[in-house]
């Protein structure tokens, strides 16, 4: 299937900031509870490790919850560092609970952090869950790009993939199973009720919005061409593959650079 550079309702400026929330707590549960990223955690701590990084930067961060689960397990396996967790649209209520939890290990930024212009003073390993089809490609090489300058390394860990099979979950199912979980979603509100049950503009552009993400993700030979297109990249070693899950039949894309 061929990539589609759709647009998502999530990525504009004009959406209402409780949909977009509804949309990425709901995203949450489900990535937490079938422990979606649990696979990227060797991953990750091998780079750690090797770069010696105690920071790792969080960005387009949602709701947050891939970061902070991988962190306990990171902390379990003894690296000591600190996540800060960022996003172009923060939502602070939920980046604060996550802070507060963490007893000061995760701190967040409360203005807005687009990851395609990183700002070099944010320092530490830049991960992207769940949200690196957001960038086409000429904004995902710039992200790569940026990540080499700063010689700092780079993770990007994507759930979703251009099969017909994501396209029907995301059009049928999702909708149907974001309307069962969101009264038991922490920041529910009546606004959120009405927009879900009543008029139920929440779960339709959420089903577009997940239909979207998966014609819109990169292949990991469309990952590698980005790569290969940018300068100084022999400074790195790039790591793209896809491997599936143990437990779900959901494979995962990713993509790791180092710095050698
Ligand atoms: C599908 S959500 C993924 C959230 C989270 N990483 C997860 O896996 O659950 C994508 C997120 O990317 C954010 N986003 C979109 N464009 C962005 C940009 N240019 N810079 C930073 N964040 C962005 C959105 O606000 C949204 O929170």
């Amino acid at each position: 299937m061929k990539r589609y550079q759709l647009f998502e309702f999530e990525d504009q400026e004009w959406f209402d900031a409780d949909f977009r929330n509804s949309i990425t707590q709901f995203l949450n549960i489900v990535i937490m509870k079938l422990k979606l990223y649990h696979a990227a955690v060797p991953r990750i701590q091998r780079v750690l490790k090797k770069t010696k990084e105690n920071r790792i930067l969080d960005l387009c961060s949602g709701a947050a919850g891939p970061i902070a689960s991988i962190y306990q397990l990171l902390e379990k396996r003894g690296w000591q560092g600190k996540i800060t967790i960022t996003d172009k649209y923060p939502n602070i209520e939920i980046f604060k609970h996550i802070a507060n939890q963490s007893k000061g290990k995760i701190d967040y930024l409360s203005e807005s952090v687009d990851a395609i212009n990183t700002p070099e003073n944010l320092l530490g390993m830049r991960t992207f869950f769940t949200s690196f089809h957001h960038f086409d490609a000429v904004y995902a090489k710039k992200i790569l790009q940026n990540a080499v300058e700063s010689k700092v390394p780079i993770a990007i860990f994507e759930l979703t993939e251009r099969r017909w099979i994501n396209i029907l979950v995301a059009a049928f199912l999702s909708p149907i199973a974001l309307c069962l979980a969101t009264p038991f979603i922490e920041t529910v509100s009546l606004k959120k009720l009405f927009w879900t049950y009543a008029i139920p503009i929440i779960p339709l552009t959420f089903a577009w919005d997940g239909i979207v993400s998966h014609m819109r993700s990169y292949t990991v030979d469309e990952l590698g061409r980005i790569v290969d297109s940018i300068e100084n990249s022999d400074s790195y070693n790039w790591e793209i593959e896809r491997f599936p899950f143990p437990w779900v039949k959901v494979p995962l894309t990713y993509l790791i650079g180092c710095p050698k």
